[in-house]
């Protein structure tokens, strides 16, 4: 598998060089496929996701570790798709109440699917929907209920993947406006720059580097 065509304008030279890496992982090479057969299009959103996640890890001075697990996250963030019908995904219009549950839920089996890996991952995929205005699996509440638990043992951590979460969560976000999909046309820089400022919850600092690019 080849990287994609994309019109990002990356920071840093190596990005394309680790995401090709990672891409080429066996592990990871058999989700990218499955994705490729069930949704070409996702596959894509996936490579460009990746590629911003890195761009915008280096940018922010992560390195080793953090920067696998956002070169992961990016890569495999939408993997869940692949359990739900192409039919549905592909739909152009109106989904139905049942449709869009089954969409929303590709977060969860998404970090199932990636069970074999560290639990960050998980924790990072899961959550790449929460940093939206309808947020979801889990509303803020939930979210900063489950992380009071969690803090006492792994404060840091927990920073961390909340940081790591957010870098994918613009990012993801950001491709999805900038790119052409089945139920709506792409959108230009200032556009996408709008409807970031006022949807996406995180740290707005991404948004900007991100528009950079
Ligand atoms: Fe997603
Ligand atoms: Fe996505």
């Amino acid at each position: 598998m080849r990287i994609i065509q994309h019109s990002y304008r990356l920071k840093f030279q190596q990005t394309e060089e680790l995401i090709e890496i990672l891409s080429k992982e066996d592990r990871i090479r058999k989700y990218l496929e499955a994705l490729q057969n069930h949704s070409p299009h996702t596959l894509e959103h996936s490579y460009r996701v990746g590629l911003l996640c890195v761009d915008l890890g280096l940018e922010n001075g992560f390195q080793g570790r953090e920067i696998k697990l956002l070169g992961y996250g990016g890569l495999l963030h939408d993997i869940g798709k692949v359990y739900i019908p192409s039919k549905i995904l592909d739909k152009n219009s109106f989904l139905t109440s049942f449709e869009r549950e089954l969409i929303n839920g590709h977060t969860r089996l998404g970090a199932e699917a990636v069970e074999e890996f560290e639990d960050d991952l998980m924790r990072i995929i899961v959550g790449h929907h929460e940093y939206q205005i309808n947020p979801y699996p889990r509303k803020g509440n939930e979210r900063r209920n489950a992380k009071r638990k969690e803090v006492i043992e792994r404060r840091e951590n927990n920073h961390l993947v909340e940081t790591l979460t957010q870098i994918l969560a613009a990012s993801d976000f950001y491709d999805a406006l900038r790119s052409e999909r089945a139920y709506q046309s792409s959108k230009e820089k200032e556009e996408a720059e709008r409807i970031m400022l006022t949807k996406y919850t995180g740290n707005h600092n991404y948004v900007n580097q991100l528009l950079m690019r």
